[in-house]
């Protein structure tokens, strides 16, 4: 049994490997381990206190993904409840659809009975406005509401913070069985555009899991998971043979063709192979990552494979 996720997900490790060390599924485990961290104030990627977008509003993207039946739930642009995974767990259990975004995915929270409340927390509230303040002209700081609708694009283009989207969190478990699964929750790119989705929500570019193989989860700059399919094609290199850390770099070395100076590549991911190997890489110096594994008493946090982005 293995659970591995990004450094921020060391508030949920304990809900996640109770489950698993009782007996649970991976696919279980993975949900329970993201709602704590959903639940984390001070974590201002992640759920309630996540950075709103540049409208101040909470916006929450999630998935998750069972990598023995292929099957996956999604939701994006959730506002008003901090469970996004347990949307997305549900949109893979009740619905027959992959991915509800907006008022639909709230509807279906409210149909299951889930709670709305304000996830906007008073410190995110207050980076948000520092935030505007910091780097919209003197017409858009006066303006907020009526122009600065009518702005958006503008504002979201001067406001959005590249350094802000390094947050977002991963786990990938494997059960007893050797089932494995994985989950991705994030708020996204502080100030973005209202509606914009990154790649947690996406199956394939943030989140993937295929039992034959292994699993991917991705953090950072979501466009560029999404125009490159870098979880998939983590599983996709796992399949042409590749070992779990060429597999991950192959996937990052393909973030090169999209065209982008290496300092804008900002992308880190966890990965597992089938036989319960797991990898951690980055293109940020610094970043860690937390895992326990069958024989650990207690989570280890530590140091990613760092993985420059180059040219191709
Ligand atoms: N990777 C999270 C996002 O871009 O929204």
């Amino acid at each position: 049994m293995i659970l591995i996720a990004s450094s921020n997900g060391a508030v949920g490790m304990e809900a996640g490997w109770a489950i698993l060390q009782a007996g649970g599924s991976a696919l279980d485990a993975v949900e329970a381990a993201t709602r704590p961290v959903e639940a984390n104030p001070d974590d201002h990627s992640v759920g309630y206190g996540g950075y709103p977008n540049v409208l101040g509003e909470v916006e929450l993207d999630a998935s998750i993904m069972d990598g023995t039946t292929l099957q996956a739930g999604a939701v994006g642009a959730l506002r008003g409840f901090r469970h996004p995974i347990s949307v997305a767990r549900q949109v893979l259990e009740e619905l027959p659809h992959v991915m509800l975004v907006g008022d639909g995915a709230a509807g279906f929270a409210a149909e299951l009975g889930m709670q709305p409340e304000n996830l906007l927390t008073p410190p995110a509230e207050a980076a948000w406005r520092a935030g505007l303040d910091g780097r919209l002209p003197e017409e858009f700081r006066h303006a907020q509401g009526q122009i600065m609708e009518r702005m958006l694009a503008r504002a979201t283009r001067l406001a959005t913070d590249p350094e802000r989207v390094a947050g977002t969190v991963n786990f990938i478990a494997q059960d007893a069985a050797g089932r494995p699964a994985s989950a991705v929750s994030t708020s996204g790119w502080a100030w973005k555009y209202p509606g914009r989705l990154g790649d947690s929500p996406i199956i394939g570019a943030g989140n993937y899991a295929d039992d034959r193989y292994g699993a991917a989860a991705c953090t950072g700059w979501g466009e560029l998971a999404i125009r490159a399919g870098t979880a998939r094609s983590v599983v996709m290199y796992l399949q042409h043979g590749y070992a779990l850390e060429d597999a991950c770099r192959a996937a990052f070395h393909d973030l090169g063709a999209l065209g982008l100076p290496p300092e804008h590549c900002l992308m880190s991911m966890v990965a597992l192979d089938r036989h319960g190997q797991h990898c951690a890489i980055s293109t940020i110096p610094g970043r860690t990552y937390v895992y326990q594994s069958s024989g650990m008493a207690a989570p280890a946090e530590l140091p990613r494979l760092i993985v420059p982005v180059t040219g191709s």
